[in-house]
């Protein structure tokens, strides 16, 4: 059996983070928890609240609310992925829509909202055994896990990859607004005062722009049979 492990995966928006941690989530039967998920569904619920204008975001609202959004990943074996739910309704297409990316880069760098993200994705990997993704989880949420990967592709490939995952779900998109939207989170995501996108000291990069899934899984087994199998 050997040990369970933590393993955080960091890297810029639709580099097929999520495709890849799943793929290993399954493969070691832990538990996959997108954490880009989390503050999508807050995003969601500052939408629905009108908490977001056209120029402000109303951060003190916000704030306030956050003791009554819960968040919460729920198992649909169907599908064989955890599906998101805030305050008990399955979110999980909605928060994946284009108004919900376009405004999620002002609601995840509010201090307050993070620090209460990370409480959160914490108290879901007490357990071990557990493959997240995000931006900061190598670098704050798990800066002790066992295996970080930091993972980087080329905007072009990114945009067409975000496309194709929109239009294979049935969701409107336009290949040069996704491609626009993928370049502005990064400069949000990397420019952030308050946990920026970097890659932790000791997170391995993989570019993934010219990588199948497969060869990917390839490449990552081998790193995580030695780790399993280190003490
Ligand atoms: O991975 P994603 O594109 O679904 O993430 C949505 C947004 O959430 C992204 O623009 C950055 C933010 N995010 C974050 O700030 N920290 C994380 N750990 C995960 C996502």
């Amino acid at each position: 059996m050997g040990k369970r492990l933590i393993i955080a995966i960091d890297g810029y928006s639709s580099c097929g983070k999520s495709t890849f941690a799943r793929a290993i989530a399954e493969e070691l039967d832990y538990i996959y928890i997108d954490s880009g998920a989390m503050y999508r569904a807050v995003t969601l619920y500052c939408i629905r609240k009108g908490y977001i204008g056209v120029g402000d975001v109303r951060t003190t609202d916000i704030i306030g609310d956050l003791g009554e959004i819960d968040i919460s990943f729920v198992y649909n074996p169907d599908i064989g992925i955890h599906e998101t739910f805030l305050n008990s309704e399955n979110v999980e297409r909605e928060i994946r829509s284009l108004e919900v990316s376009s405004h999620v880069s002002r609601i995840s760098r509010i201090h307050q909202v993070r620090t209460r993200m990370v409480e959160l994705q914490r108290q879901i990997g007490i357990n071990k055994g557990i493959v997240m993704d995000g931006r900061d989880i190598g670098t704050v949420v798990f800066p002790d896990a066992d295996l970080k990967i930091f993972m980087t592709a080329s905007v072009d490939i990114r945009a067409k990859r975000r496309y194709d995952e929109l239009r294979g779900k049935n969701i409107e998109a336009d290949l040069e607004e996704v491609r626009m939207n993928i370049i502005s989170r990064d400069i949000a995501d990397e420019n952030r005062d308050i946990s920026p996108l970097r890659r932790a000291d000791d997170a391995i990069i993989l570019d993934n722009s010219r990588m199948t899934v497969d060869q990917q899984m390839d490449w990552i087994m081998e790193i995580i049979r030695k780790k399993i199998d280190e003490d």
